[in-house]
């Protein structure tokens, strides 16, 4: 490939404040929520800025879920910070995903929501113009996928798979023929291709494989097809995650899933990328800094880490709560204890050594800081480690449970290994990191 350097921003989920959420309801459903939402403006307002100081690198890439959820409004000032951005010398590629669409748009206000005007699907193409869609090689109706050249030489394949009237979160033979077409040709025209796709190709995790809609339905296929005609790099969102993984097709092919963050919810990360002349592959991460805000005194990372590792706490409440019979006396035993419950007790009953840097903590932080630390990559615990001894125990203690469910989770004859599923989703056990990351490409 050419040399390219660009940004990678994803899931901006901008929302227009004059709208005006707040009140019991919006409260509400922010203390299960990863991102913010009245903050969200302010936050792509200071990381544009800071990206359009960078005098180095032209090209910004954003793929997907740009709105908080299809708001008009959302859209409008969306579009005024990015046309901001393009006055500084950039240009910008986004394609529209799930959140950018919305028939049925509200606001949480008061108690409840409140009807607001939502973006028509029809209508993304010609607002996001300027954006990717005006200079396009080639578009494909349906879905608004399409084909751009990005420089001399590079070619970007964006590849919208939520859009309206067709097959969700999938590449299906029809999109994939359209593709086809464009591979060639950039082939024919001697010009390197990248691809975005809002959802992940390669499970983020090795978790996210048993989770339907956190990757792209049959996945294997679709990063065969893309790596065996020709595409090694594909940028992708949507799991507000960081992470890097590769795959190889049956022809010896490899793809690079480069996933990342959510900008406006932990982990609040966005990328540089570049590709030197000799091919080698440059991934760096960038937090969201400070953004005038007030934070009670936290940093802006510690402020977005908050948010987060309590909202994960409460969805574990959440989910304890409910539950009929057995299921409703054990979820009514657990949603008891939870909050209270050391790790060391929880040691105590089921039988398990644990490390005394963990006996004291509350079950519920641990939990919190496992589940955050997952989605800030480069998960620490990994074989060895207190946790990884923590859940390998507890993994042990409940090994007849886990055998009897392997089996129902195989797909398309893919063996499912639990524990290892497990522990190389709480630990990075790759040979590179999900965050800075250098790969040499064809
Ligand atoms: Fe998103
Ligand atoms: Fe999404």
């Amino acid at each position: 490939m050419k040399a390219i350097g660009f940004y990678l921003v994803t899931d901006t989920h901008y929302f227009e404040n004059a709208l005006g959420a707040g009140g019991a309801a919006f409260e509400k459903n922010m203390l299960t929520e990863q991102y913010f939402v009245k903050e969200s403006s302010a936050i792509v307002n200071s990381v544009f800025k800071r990206i359009s100081e960078d005098k180095e690198t032209d090209v910004v890439i954003i793929p997907g879920d740009l709105t908080k959820n299809g708001e008009l409004e959302s859209h409008k000032s969306f579009i005024k910070e990015l046309y901001r951005l393009r006055e500084s010398g950039k240009k910008i590629f986004v394609i529209t995903a799930g959140h950018d669409y919305n028939d049925s748009a509200y606001v949480l206000q008061g108690d409840g929501r409140v009807p607001v005007e939502g973006a028509n699907f029809d209508d993304l193409c010609e607002m996001y113009r300027d954006f990717g869609y005006g200079n396009a090689l080639a578009i494909d109706e349906p879905t608004h996928s399409y084909m751009a050249q990005v420089t001399d030489g590079i070619r970007m394949l964006a590849i919208c798979c939520d859009s309206k009237d067709q097959p969700k979160g999938a590449m299906d033979e029809r999109l994939m023929t359209w593709a086809k077409e464009q591979l060639d040709k950039a082939k024919e025209d001697n010009c390197s291709v990248f691809a975005i796709c809002h959802y992940p190709i390669i499970p983020s995790v090795p978790v996210f494989d048993l989770v339907g809609d956190a990757k792209i339905k049959e996945w294997r296929k679709v990063a065969s097809f893309l790596a065996d005609n020709g595409v090694e790099l594909i940028l992708t969102g949507h799991m507000h995650i960081q992470s890097i993984n590769e795959y190889y097709s049956e022809n010896g092919n490899r793809l690079i899933d480069v996933c990342t963050s959510c900008l406006v919810g932990s982990p609040a990360k966005y990328r540089k990328i570049t590709v030197d002349e000799n091919s080698v592959l440059k991934v760096k991460t960038i937090d969201v800094e400070d953004f005038g805000w007030d934070m009670n005194g936290l940093t802006a990372q510690e402020y977005f880490y908050r948010q987060f590792f309590e909202a994960i706490i409460n969805r574990v409440r959440g989910a304890l709560n409910g539950g009929k019979g057995i299921v409703g006396h054990l979820k009514s035993f657990g949603r008891k204890r939870f909050d209270k419950l050391t790790v060391g007790t929880l040691g105590r009953i089921l039988f398990i050594k644990i490390d005394k840097s963990l006996k004291n903590k509350k079950l519920t932080e641990l939990v919190g800081e496992v589940g955050v630390g997952i989605f800030l990559g480069d998960g620490p615990n990994t074989e060895g480690t207190p946790v990884y001894n923590l859940i390998s125990g507890v993994l042990k203690r409940f090994s007849f449970v886990v055998k009897k469910f392997e089996p129902k989770l195989a797909k398309d004859g893919n063996k499912v290994d639990l524990n290892k599923m497990l522990f190389d989703t709480i630990g990075n056990n790759k040979a590179y990191s999900d965050n800075n990351a250098e790969f040499i490409l064809k």
